[in-house]
């Protein structure tokens, strides 16, 4: 059975960038009180991208999508599967997977979109995964592309200074060399509550809430427990240690979470990926877009093990284990 080698990744921010001090000085004319220091101090968020009204997610993913092609140095056309891992679709239907194929010009491609949150790029990684291990793709696009400002409830504070806008992407091939080594996927949907946009459209209006919600501090303990021992099964069942890891990508939501993550698995800190400081919480996006910056900056070389972690809504959560 062929492995899925990652054989390119991009990204995409929207160029708009909002410092910490700039959403307290906008939230404080509505007088919603908070700061920079509250914000960097909870979350180790400094900034985040904010697309200008009217820029959708299949304009990012297709971004995000066009640098990863280069990188991999294929064409739109060779491309049989294309994944788009989002909760912010620009429509209900088409999927936003068949805009980004339009945009790119493939035509013939399986596409279809995923939903699993902020764990949604790695449920699609693996679903792209199982894909080309079946024999049933070759050479397959997944994308994390969001517009989470979009469901945002600026006036809520305990939420809308944590999440920001972005796409990243990665290029798959069936290859004989490793690639994925390892993936385990989870869902608790008893826990659908503690982070939700339970709103939607019928008869041509909105029902219910539109905007997204969450129980914080049960978001925080679930997403500690669930990723420490999703990395441990991941790595047990591909037979490495966790101290085999080169580098770790974790979902971007908080640098408290991933650095208790971090010395819960034993892991240097230097191992682990951060861009939550520069990015905040991009949702599907934050775990490629991570990723990405660390192979362009040359951290990420060719024969690293990787681990790759989201978890969000759904209650949902994932690890994926790749040899470069
Ligand atoms: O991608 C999905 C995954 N999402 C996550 O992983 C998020 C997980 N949760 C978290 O990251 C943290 O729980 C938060 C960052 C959301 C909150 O941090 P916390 O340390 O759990 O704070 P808290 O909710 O307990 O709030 C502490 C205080 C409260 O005031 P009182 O009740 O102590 O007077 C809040 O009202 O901080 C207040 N607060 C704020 N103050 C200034 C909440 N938001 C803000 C704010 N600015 N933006």
């Amino acid at each position: 059975m062929p492995y899925a080698k990652i054989i390119g990744s991009g990204g995409y921010l929207p160029p708009r960038v909002v410092s910490n001090d700039q959403l307290a000085a906008d939230l404080a004319t509505r007088n919603i009180e908070t700061s920079d220091s509250w914000i960097v101090s909870r979350t180790g968020i400094q900034q985040r991208h904010i697309v200008d009204p009217g820029v959708t997610t299949s304009q990012l993913a297709t971004k995000a999508a066009q640098a990863a092609l280069e990188d991999a140095g294929i064409s739109a056309s060779q491309l049989d599967l294309i994944i788009v891992a989002t909760s912010t679709p620009d429509f209900i239907f088409p999927s936003t997977a068949c805009l980004v194929q339009a945009n790119l010009g493939n035509q013939g491609a399986a596409a279809f979109d995923v939903q699993a949150v902020c764990s949604g790029f790695v449920y699609a990684l693996t679903t792209a995964e199982a894909f080309i291990k079946a024999g049933r793709a070759k050479t397959a696009l997944v994308i994390g592309a969001e517009v989470f400002s979009g469901i945002l409830d600026w006036s809520d504070r305990g939420t809308c200074v944590l999440f920001g806008d972005g796409a990243g992407a990665m290029v798959l091939q069936a290859s004989e060399e490793p690639g994925i080594i390892g993936a385990q996927l989870r869902a608790d949907g008893s826990q659908k509550d503690v982070l939700c946009t339970a709103g939607n459209v019928s008869h041509g209006q909105v029902v219910g809430d539109p905007f997204l919600r969450m129980d914080g501090q049960a978001v925080f303990k679930l997403a500690v427990t669930s990723l420490t021992k999703s990395a441990q099964e991941v790595c047990d069942e591909a037979g490495v240690s966790l101290q085999d890891i080169d580098w770790m990508v974790p979902h971007q939501a908080n640098i408290r979470i991933i650095n208790f993550l971090g010395r819960k698995l034993g892991l240097d800190t230097e191992k682990v990926v951060v861009t939550v400081d520069q990015h905040a919480n991009t949702s599907a996006a934050s775990v490629p877009l991570a990723f990405d910056v660390a192979r362009r900056d040359g951290r990420i070389k060719s024969g690293d093990l990787v681990m790759l972690q989201g978890v969000g809504g759904g209650f949902t959560w994932g690890s994926v284990l790749v040899r470069m």
